[in-house]
């Protein structure tokens, strides 16, 4: 049987290079491996988790969809779909939550960042943003979840749950892992935290020109001068070197070390790299774009195909629980 993978992204606009690197490289190695079967969704419900506009929402949750097609996400390989659009995610979510308590979701990292980025928007929605992400997850049954470092915490929430269902009510739900890729964890330009849509100046979208991305690597705040302990900025600058330019990085190092390196020279190679990286995917957003059929077709059936394998589950689990 092959193994089930799910991912997702949520509606926040169009992906940066952190989402491409850490994400979405690693679902489009799993689709393209016939052991998997992969499942990717725009997560336009946990959208709703932090403040958002009405129209906003709409319009991202469609640009993450054509992200994800000129990525090389193929609808042939791949379900491509909404998360509302299945009404099955909502649904396992509140039956899980009967297994959490309140103060195991309060203490998670990443419900404690949040709510000191919005402390006058601390919803329900919001705690309960793991276990609607654990639904996604075991709604499909999936065992691998391609997404970067950030989401541990999450993934811990699935696996804990699942062991509980499994227990509890003898439900057969794999415990989810993560799929890595190397770009887990790509840092912020700004050179410190992580690259991420909600702090200007730390990212890199993927429709940035070339010009753009050059100024924007030009901004890391590389030191005066090389040589000694490498600061943050050294280290982000090198990160982005090991993934563009890996047969140059070492070179670039020692020239580092000696005190020889000019830093504009290895920020000019990186922004060439990143850029050529994201040409072809560029060319593709183009057209797909202005497919609004194909794109509107690609939702439809994505959403079909979800909701197939999605209600069998959620049946299984009413049966055990008691509710049918
Ligand atoms: P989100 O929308 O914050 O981010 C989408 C994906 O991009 C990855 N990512 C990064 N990877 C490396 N370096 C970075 N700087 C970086 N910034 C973002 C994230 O790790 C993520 O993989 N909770 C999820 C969405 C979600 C989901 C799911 C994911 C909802 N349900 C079910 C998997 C399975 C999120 O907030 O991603």
């Amino acid at each position: 049987m092959k193994k089930r993978v799910l991912s997702g992204i949520r509606a926040t606009g169009r992906l940066h290079l952190g989402n491409y690197l850490g994400a979405v490289k690693g679902m489009i190695e799993l689709q393209n491996d016939p052991n998997y079967e992969t499942l990717y969704m725009v997560a336009d419900i946990h959208t709703i988790t932090t403040p958002f506009e009405i129209e906003g929402l709409r319009k991202n949750r469609r640009e993450v969809i054509i992200d994800y097609l000129a990525a090389g996400l193929d609808p042939e390989k791949s379900i491509i779909f909404q998360q509302s659009k299945v009404g099955e995610h909502a649904e396992l979510s509140f039956y899980l939550s009967s297994v959490v308590s309140v103060a195991r979701m309060q203490h998670l990292p990443t419900f404690k960042e949040k709510i000191k980025q919005y402390p006058k928007n601390v919803t329900m929605a919001l705690l309960n943003y793991p276990i609607l992400m654990a639904a996604d997850i075991l709604v499909y049954k999936a065992g691998a979840v391609p997404v970067g470092i950030d989401q541990e915490p999450h993934l811990e929430v699935a696996r804990e749950i699942a062991k509980k269902m499994n227990q509890i009510y003898r439900t057969n739900f794999p415990e989810p892992a993560r799929f890595a890729t190397k770009g887990e964890y790509i840092p912020s330009l700004r050179g410190e935290g992580k690259m991420s849509k909600s702090i200007e100046g730390s990212y890199i979208n993927l429709t940035d020109s070339l010009d753009d991305i050059r100024k924007k690597i030009r901004s890391i705040p590389t030191a005066t001068e090389a040589g000694g302990e490498m600061n943050l900025g050294v280290k982000t600058l090198f990160v982005f070197a090991d993934l563009f330019i890996p047969g140059k990085a070492e070179q670039f190092r020692k020239e580092f070390e000696s005190g020889k390196l000019q830093f504009v020279v290895v920020k000019d190679a990186v922004a060439e790299a990143i850029f050529r990286e994201l040409e072809p995917f560029q060319a593709r957003r183009k057209e797909i774009e202005k497919d609004i059929k194909f794109v509107d077709s690609v939702i439809k059936e994505g959403a079909e195909k979800a909701r197939a394998i999605a209600s069998r589950t959620v049946e299984e689990v009413k049966e055990k629980m008691g509710l049918k």
